[in-house]
């Protein structure tokens, strides 16, 4: 065995054992999502700070910085792009962020994070700001301690948090990307406002019996190629999807009676994020190349399956019969078009999980706005919610009626996760992008959809993005998939030829 081999297995297993610790956290995570007593929080906060301290102690261990060094300097890596120099490419960035991190702060930050996602809860439930006030101060304040000791070019402390979930990216390029997209957004929201068209979305919110929206959400997140043999599906406040570990994925989902889109559209885009963590190289689990690009890139996969898909023609002109027998007294007298233009509908409400296509990326585009003057400070937590409506009812041309339709809405700012809406977006956008290829690649794929056949489009993604890990940064990756840069145009050519034809545009 030459030193670069046994410096690189140790490295690697170094590497793997931050992982399982991590997972193990996840897991942690997952179940105070799903099924922790409410006296249980605070038992469970020690927990995970416990656990983020060891995890961090690890992933900060000199020898890793030593290994790193030895193998840089040894400089036989060979092709950039081979998983040796990958995993150590990105070991070397995981580890120069976590090293300037004091375990004080991983380890307070766990704590608060914790609690404060409590908090959230009730003061959702309540619309009660004031009572969620002091823990976003409390986050705000140790995300820009975070960003401060992480470190960022062009004066702007919101990139280094930007940058966990999206590495590479800048809030330079977003900006740009989002105000081609943004002008021409809001042109198609207001051509279909003046179209008159509005669908009857009443149908919607019939009654969908819930075992039965179980029971149909499952069997289509089966069809389309979720494992439940490695995975399952809960139920939790805020839907998230969570890759424990090879053979395990935890999907969650919430339901409503009297609101159908919400559980099952919710179901397939987590269900398209577990596609993703099922579809890792189980290999090279614990590694970089064994892990997904970015957020962007993971809610491409989510975005694909429930919009490119799931809201296409083709898939319902194969489902609406099962889906009828499932809710006969909500759609046995709706036809497959008035469904198809119901789940279609577009138009201005508050809540960012429910919107339509074509106004989500404007409720990305508004947090993006508001959480980086949070961040340098330039917008202090107590005036959010106000700030918020003003600027929701610019965008919208409605004003939240309370704060749990305004700006209590999302679990990511209790839960600390400033910088990560952005990804939203991009994810839509690299989602259209590597779609168009795929259909250009594979033939007629609506065709399959229309058959109930998934298997196509799975594969394609198993091999073009899934089994690549971090082999490439996410705008290499579109470029080495797709052939071009990263653009907003695949996406409006999407919304367009769909919306036009709907709206009679
Ligand atoms: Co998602």
């Amino acid at each position: 065995m030459t030193t670069t081999a046994k410096l690189y297995d140790e490295l690697i297993e170094q590497l793997q054992k931050v992982t399982l610790l991590k997972s193990c956290s996840e897991l942690l995570c997952w179940d105070e999502q799903t099924y922790l007593p409410a006296e249980g929080a605070e038992h469970r906060a020690s927990q995970l700070s416990l656990l983020a301290g060891i995890a961090h102690e690890q992933a900060t261990t000199p020898r890793i910085g030593e290994l790193l060094s030895e193998l840089e300097a040894a400089g036989d890596t060979g092709d950039v792009d081979s998983p040796l120099a990958v995993n150590i490419r990105e070991a070397r960035r995981n580890y120069n962020r976590a090293t300037r991190l004091p375990k004080r702060l991983v380890e307070e930050t766990s704590r608060v994070i914790s609690l404060s996602q409590q908090a959230w809860v009730s003061a959702r439930k309540e619309s009660n700001f004031a009572t969620f006030l002091p823990w976003l101060e409390k986050v705000v304040a140790l995300k820009r301690e975070e960003a401060e000791a992480i470190g960022y070019g062009d004066g702007i402390p919101y990139d280094a948090l930007l940058d966990e979930y999206e590495p590479g990216a800048s809030s330079a390029e977003i900006e740009a990307s989002f105000s081609a997209l943004r002008d021409e957004l809001v042109e198609l929201v207001a051509a279909i406002r003046e179209s008159g068209k509005q669908p009857d979305i009443s149908i919607l919110t019939r009654s969908y019996p819930i075992e039965a929206q179980r029971t149909f959400g499952t069997a289509v997140a089966r069809q389309i190629g979720f494992d439940f043999n490695k995975g399952r599906l809960d139920v939790t406040a805020h839907p998230f999807c969570m890759g424990v570990g090879p053979g395990d994925c935890r999907l969650t989902t919430r339901y409503d009676e009297h609101h159908f889109p919400g559980a099952f559209f919710g179901t397939m885009h987590e269900a398209g994020h577990g596609i993703y963590e099922q579809g890792l190289n189980p290999g090279a689990y614990g590694t970089p190349m064994g892990e997904s690009v970015s957020l962007g890139i993971h809610e491409s996969q989510s975005r694909m399956w429930e919009n490119l898909v799931g809201r296409s023609r083709p898939f319902w002109s194969c489902f609406y019969s099962t889906a009828q027998k499932n809710f006969p007294e909500a759609l046995g007298d709706v036809g497959v078009e008035d469904f198809y233009a119901a789940i279609n509908d577009v138009r201005s409400s508050f809540i960012r999980v429910e919107a339509d296509e074509v106004t989500y990326n404007l409720h990305i585009m508004l947090r993006f706005e508001l959480e980086k003057p949070l961040i340098s400070g330039d917008l202090s937590p107590a005036d959010l919610p106000e700030i918020w409506n003003e600027s929701f009812t610019k965008y919208f041309d409605i004003t939240p009626p309370n704060d749990s339709q305004g700006c209590l809405q999302d679990i990511h700012w209790s839960a600390g996760l400033i910088g990560y809406f952005p990804t939203y977006a991009l994810g839509n956008m690299y989602a259209s992008q590597f779609f168009a290829t795929a259909r250009e690649e594979l033939g007629d794929l609506p065709e399959c959809f229309g058959r109930g056949e998934f298997a196509e489009l799975k594969s394609w993604l198993n091999s073009n993005i899934h089994m690549r890990g971090k082999q490439f940064r996410a705008h290499r990756l579109v470029e080495v998939v797709t052939g071009e840069p990263l653009s907003h145009e695949p996406l409006m050519q999407h919304l367009h030829a769909k919306y036009d034809a709907l709206y009679g545009l």
